[in-house]
């Protein structure tokens, strides 16, 4: 096969490039080790900022989320039994959107479906060759055990934290950083009408709790749990029970469903120490990952597709390599301010085993509840505004 770009992974990050490039006339060939079916079912993301809106508007797969997504407006901050509202509209003028990155990945598969854009689901065997060449491939076996070989002017590699592109990135590995927390989120998907109308983020001396939504119909809630905790010790009484109390409030009552999915998910930080060499970038998860509390990893997902579509249109339509050239510049400044605030708020709101680190975290979540401008700039760093 021969292409402009192979893209590999097709997560959020290597659809919305493809996307964007298509909008742009440039070709792209898509390969993914799973099954759509996985992708479109594994359970992750679920805020959306409104800058990801904007992209996904633009890349034509907005509709469905303007109709089915919940705009919100805030989010409820709580201490033991205190809690306040953000209001983000008052504070900032900006909101975001509760819309499940299993929608969003369908809307993306439906969109290449349309256009005809076709993705080689079931690979393996994927290997990159030549990112320091102007004419680098990427080798793989397909689904039906045949070898197979692109040939393209640049790889993205889309392939999330896991994958074989930043393995494959030369000195990828020198001036990375990462931070493994002494924490994980136990999170649970549940056939109830959400108990609240925008997302609690509370910490409660047994630990973190949170409660988010993908629909009127179902909710989304996570629950601080030891790392080396295993999910058969958490039975669907005893998660409910943990839930009510970690989030109770006088007069406000935690509604109880049936529980459709449930896992343990550890929790890093890590920024790769380069996204980009010779004619390999690394988009995504592939160069970054947050812990979940501030909602940030999808989204800076966009961020990146955004900078490196930018790059290649420029690089493509006019010849000219300096946009491209930049792009880990312009999408590390983003990553480190995504990666500081999502450390920020999971450190304030998870309880440590070390009582100096509570007290310090108890005193900087009550000066937040209680300080407009530390109120605004928790909201600007949510809403993702830059
Ligand atoms: P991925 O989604 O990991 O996609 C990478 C793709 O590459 C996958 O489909 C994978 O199968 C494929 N791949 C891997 N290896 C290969 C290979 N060898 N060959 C081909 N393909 C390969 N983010 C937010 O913004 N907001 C949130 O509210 C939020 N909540 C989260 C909650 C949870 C529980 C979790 C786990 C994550 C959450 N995130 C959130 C993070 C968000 O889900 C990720 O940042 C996002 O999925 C990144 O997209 P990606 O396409 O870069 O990577
Ligand atoms: C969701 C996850 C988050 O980490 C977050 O901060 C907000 C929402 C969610 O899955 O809905």
């Amino acid at each position: 096969m021969k292409t402009q770009v192979a893209i590999i992974g097709a997560g959020p990050s290597g659809l919305m490039l493809n996307r964007y490039l298509a909008k742009h006339g440039i070709e792209s060939v898509v390969i993914e080790d799973r099954s759509r079916e996985y992708v479109e079912s594994r359970i992750r993301a679920g805020l959306l900022e409104a800058q990801t809106v904007d992209l996904l508007e633009e890349i034509g797969v907005g509709d469905r989320l303007h109709k089915e997504g919940l705009e919100h407006h805030g989010i409820y901050l709580q201490l033991g039994a205190e809690k306040v509202h953000l209001d983000f509209a008052d504070l900032i003028g900006y909101s975001v959107w509760v819309y499940g990155q299993t929608e969003v990945q369908k809307d993306l598969d439906a969109a290449c479906d349309k256009a005809g854009q076709q993705i080689h689901y079931e690979v393996t065997d994927v290997a990159l060759h030549g990112v320091d060449s102007e004419s680098p491939s990427v080798t793989f076996t397909d689904k039906d055990g045949n070898p197979q070989r692109i040939d393209c002017a640049v790889i993205a590699g889309c392939d999330g934290f896991w994958g074989p592109s930043r393995k494959a990135m030369p000195g990828a590995d020198v001036g990375s950083f990462e931070r493994v927390y002494p924490y994980s989120w136990l999170g649970v998907m549940a056939k109830v009408a959400p108990s609240t109308d925008e997302l609690i983020y509370a910490r409660h001396e047994d630990g973190f709790a949170m409660h988010s939504m993908r629909s009127e119909q179902v909710s989304r809630l996570y629950l601080q749990v030891d790392p080396d905790d295993d999910i058969a010790n958490w039975s669907d009484d005893r998660i409910w029970d943990a839930l009510a109390k970690r989030m109770a409030t006088s007069g406000w009552e935690l509604k109880i469903g049936e529980i459709t999915e449930k896992g343990i998910l550890p929790m890093r930080s890590f920024v790769s120490g380069k996204l980009q060499h010779g004619r390999l970038f690394l988009v995504g998860d592939a160069g970054h990952i947050v812990p979940p509390t501030g909602a940030k990893g999808l989204n800076s997902a966009a961020n990146d597709v955004r900078f490196l579509g930018q790059g290649l249109v420029e690089f493509f339509k006019k010849n000219d390599a300096s946009l491209l050239n930049r792009f880990e510049e312009r999408a590390k400044e983003t990553v480190w301010r995504v990666t500081h605030f999502s450390w920020w708020m999971t450190s304030m709101l998870h309880t440590s085993k070390n009582e100096f680190d509570n007290q310090l975290q108890i005193s900087q979540l009550k000066h937040v509840m209680r300080n407009r401008a530390l109120q605004v700039n928790l909201a600007e760093n949510y809403v993702g505004i830059r």
